[in-house]
């Protein structure tokens, strides 16, 4: 009896707690479902309000106090920072990955220096070899580096001066047109139109026996030596631009494969760097060596610059027998940088990677470059993980934050990174957005990107408020309207311009190397000049940045705002957002390019664009009739059709490249895009096309039936991988 009362009662409760499972059930599946089927707009509000610019104002202010040169204890303290950052911020993993690499260092109690001898060999003049300190107190530092460049050779030369404008191809072909032989001589180039490695290399392959660099006040103080930094963000007389001259990409000793322990290293000898001096001076110093050269070779009128003195070409020096001497004392060694990685796994697809990068080391302070992008990816991270940890929500595909070490010197940590996981990122990456120096200015956005993605980052930016009142005022409300007015796309006006994916950051080895779709993005300034005033300085301090640049944090946050904005579309839409039908139009329109250009000389020499033309056509037909056709078919809830298609939108920009490389570049792979011989920061399309034209053009008849065999075969690589990576969007074959 005791037992039947029980029983019921047990009963009873089983049936309530089955009713109060379902509806939890219920609720919580429907909670799910609401989390899967609204979650971008929701997400979106919610994001952006986590985003801090005090946040990013204060980590700006720790990370632009040290001077974190690449394999230093500094730089381990930083790489380790965001590191504690990361973790902090709720991300599930976080690692600090090292390589040892071949990094090159000043010496730091003997600057390198640039003299001017008598003709008796005594010193008339030399340079201080280290900027003065002029406001912040983290700028007197003991720890700040006497000037340099990095993997300039070690040595002493001594020679007569030519001055040779910025440095690029077509200003040595002029001083060689006229007569004026650098072989034996110093060259002295400004910085500004192109990388400064490419401007060594000219000179070296003239036969120079040095470099001397520096910035002309025409570019980077234009309204004087008394409107500078720490007043304006402008450039004062004895600042110098530090900076890598080195030409290769990654770990200049493991060459195409990542720097593990154990892994070959070329001897030193064998790495491709600069066999030349080179050293970069303030424009007050470069002034005094200008002045003293002879005015027999008047330089042309656009090589004329902002220095109080008429520029001549040289060589020789106004005092009879005169000489430059450069000393420079550089020690190349194996040190140790280091990426930080944290990885957010997504909720469906944790094997699909969004990856957002940006590098942590510095050439000093590094308050722009690269601290405010870090600051930005340190509260992305901070975002994304706080919201984890509130509310459980996690977009559906896994974000990797990736801190990346020894950029300024060639990209390294991020080409060490991606060489070692190739395999798995050309499986699961599916995109990467790249900031460096968040902020350069705060004149409009500016974007770099392939055109699959032209509108996802045309969309994020009109998501993102103005950051500037006085633009608002103006009626252009999103970071988008001022783009489109400040700077609008020549093809079509009514959107604004993207450009071309060179090799200035970290982007290119997952963009040019394994075909990632990549971004590069930040606010840029107004001015033509090949970068912003104070760029790798001692100057770049938090004063210039909080208190010249961006009082208040606005156009960082714009910036973080916007990658937000950015990484959720790619990390949670259903379907990938790849406009693959603008990549054809693009492939169009470059091709019409390169046919107005070259057909007449190509059909003179029997090769023809007639299969390019066909595969681009193939290319354009298939896009069209997946955007058009097979995607409005797509059954949603089907999740294996949602990953097959989203698989095929993954392969189309992994099918552009070439696993042999580009002609005598094997170690480009995207058959589309590649940073330009010429100039290591611009960008190039069908740079190896274009590239066997232009040197066919210079050559001898002898030479030339070589090179159009190499022209017939890459236009022949290239048609057929274009109709290759078109075919991943079909069904079948
Ligand atoms: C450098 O040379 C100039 C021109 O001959 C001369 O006026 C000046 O005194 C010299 N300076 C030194 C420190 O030798
Ligand atoms: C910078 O501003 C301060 C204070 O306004 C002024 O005293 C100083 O002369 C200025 N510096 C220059 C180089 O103009
Ligand atoms: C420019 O140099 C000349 C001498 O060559 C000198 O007289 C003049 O004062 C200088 N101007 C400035 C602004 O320094
Ligand atoms: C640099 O060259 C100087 C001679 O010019 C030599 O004494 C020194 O040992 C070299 N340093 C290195 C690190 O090779
Ligand atoms: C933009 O920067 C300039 C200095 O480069 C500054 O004068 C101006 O006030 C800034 N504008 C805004 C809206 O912050
Ligand atoms: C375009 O592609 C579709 C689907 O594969 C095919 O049926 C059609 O014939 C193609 N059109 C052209 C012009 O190639
Ligand atoms: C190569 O040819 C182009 C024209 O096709 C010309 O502008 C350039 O100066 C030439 N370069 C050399 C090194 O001869
Ligand atoms: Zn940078």
């Amino acid at each position: 009896m005791a037992q039947k009362p029980n029983w019921i009662l047990i009963c009873a409760a089983a049936v309530i707690c089955l009713i109060i499972g379902i509806l939890i059930g219920r609720y919580g599946i429907s909670n799910d479902k609401e989390d899967v089927s609204l979650p971008k707009a929701k997400m979106s509000a919610t994001l952006m309000e986590e985003i801090s610019a005090s946040n990013i104002g204060e980590y700006l202010k720790y990370l632009s106090s040290i001077p974190n040169l690449a394999g230093t204890p500094q730089d381990l303290e930083v790489a380790s920072w965001v590191r504690d950052r990361f973790i902090e911020g709720g991300l599930d993993e976080v690692q600090l990955v090292p390589y040892k690499v071949l990094l090159s260092y000043p010496d730091m109690s003997n600057p390198n220096q640039v003299s001017l001898l008598d003709s008796s060999g005594k010193v008339n003049f030399t340079t201080s070899g280290r900027q003065t300190p002029l406001f912040s107190s983290e700028e007197f530092s003991p720890l700040v580096q006497p000037n340099f460049n990095a993997y300039s050779a070690n040595g002493t030369v001594e020679g007569e001066l030519v001055y040779a404008n910025y440095g690029r191809k077509q200003d040595f072909e002029y001083l060689k047109s006229i007569g004026i032989d650098i072989r034996g001589r110093i060259v002295i180039a400004r910085y500004g139109a192109i990388f400064r490695g490419n401007i060594v290399k000219s000179a070296e392959d003239g036969g120079a026996l040095g470099v001397i660099l520096f910035s002309d006040p025409k570019d980077f103080a234009p309204e004087g030596r008394k409107s500078v930094y720490p007043n304006t963000t402008r450039l004062p007389g004895m600042a110098v631009q530090s900076g890598s001259v080195l030409l290769g990409y990654g770990d200049p000793l493991t060459p195409l494969y990542p720097a593990l322990e154990g892994a070959y290293r070329l001897p030193e000898a064998e790495a491709p760097l600069p066999k030349i001096p080179v050293q970069p001076i303030g424009y007050d110093e470069a002034e005094i060596l200008l002045r003293s050269i002879s005015t027999e070779n008047p330089a042309p009128e656009d090589w004329q610059g902002g220095l109080n003195a008429t520029y001549f070409l040289g060589s020789k020096f106004i005092q009879r027998k005169w000489s430059v001497r450069l000393q420079v004392r550089m020690t190349h060694k194996l040190a140790t940088a280091y990426n930080t990685i944290g990885i957010l796994y997504g909720r469906e697809e944790p094997d699909r990677y969004v990856l957002i990068g940006n590098h942590m080391d510095s050439w000093t302070l590094g308050g722009i470059d690269p601290a405010s992008g870090t600051s930005v990816l340190v509260e992305m991270a901070r975002t994304f993980g706080n919201i984890k940890e509130k509310s459980g929500w996690r977009p559906r595909r896994t974000l990797m934050f990736c801190g990346w070490g020894a950029e300024e010197y060639g990209m390294i940590g991020s080409y060490e990174w991606a060489e070692e996981h190739a395999k798995v990122l050309i499986q699961r990456a599916v995109a990467y957005i790249n900031v460096d120096s968040a902020m350069e200015g705060n004149y409009t956005l500016k974007s770099q990107t392939v055109p699959s993605l032209y509108s996802a980052i045309r969309e994020a930016a009109k998501m993102v408020p103005n950051p500037n009142p006085a633009e608002v005022k103006a009626g252009r409300k999103t970071v988008f309207d001022t783009w489109l007015w400040a700077n609008p796309d020549l093809n079509d006006p009514t959107q604004p311009r993207v450009g071309n994916l060179g090799s200035g950051s970290d982007y290119t080895v997952f963009s040019h190397v394994l075909g990632v779709p990549s971004v590069d993005l930040y606010y840029d300034y107004q001015e033509k000049a090949g970068s912003y005033p104070l760029y790798h300085t001692l100057y770049e301090t938090y004063h210039v940045v909080a208190n010249l640049m961006d009082p208040g944090f606005q156009f960082h946050l714009a910036v973080a705002r916007l990658m937000t904005e950015l990484t959720l579309d790619l990390s949670e839409s259903m379907v990938l957002p790849f406009d693959v039908v603008s990549y054809a139009h693009f492939l169009e329109r470059d091709l019409d390019k390169i046919e107005s250009r070259y057909t007449n000389l190509a059909a003179n020499n029997g090769a023809t664009f007639e299969y390019f033309r066909k595969a681009v056509a193939h290319f354009r037909n298939s896009t069209e009739y997946f955007t058009d056709i097979i995607l409005p078919r797509l059954d949603t809830s089907n999740p294996l059709a949602v990953r097959k298609i989203n698989d095929q939108l993954m392969q189309l920009e992994r099918g552009l490249v070439d696993p042999h490389g580009l002609p005598g570049r094997p170690e480009f792979n995207h058959i589309v895009f590649a940073p330009s011989s010429v100039d290591k920061y611009s960008s190039d399309t069908f740079a190896g096309l274009v590239d066997l034209f232009k040197t066919v053009g210079n050559q001898t008849e002898v030479e030339q039936p070589n090179t159009w065999r190499q022209i017939k075969q890459h236009l022949s690589a290239i048609s057929f991988l274009i109709g290759a990576a078109a075919d991943s969007l079909r069904e079948g074959f």
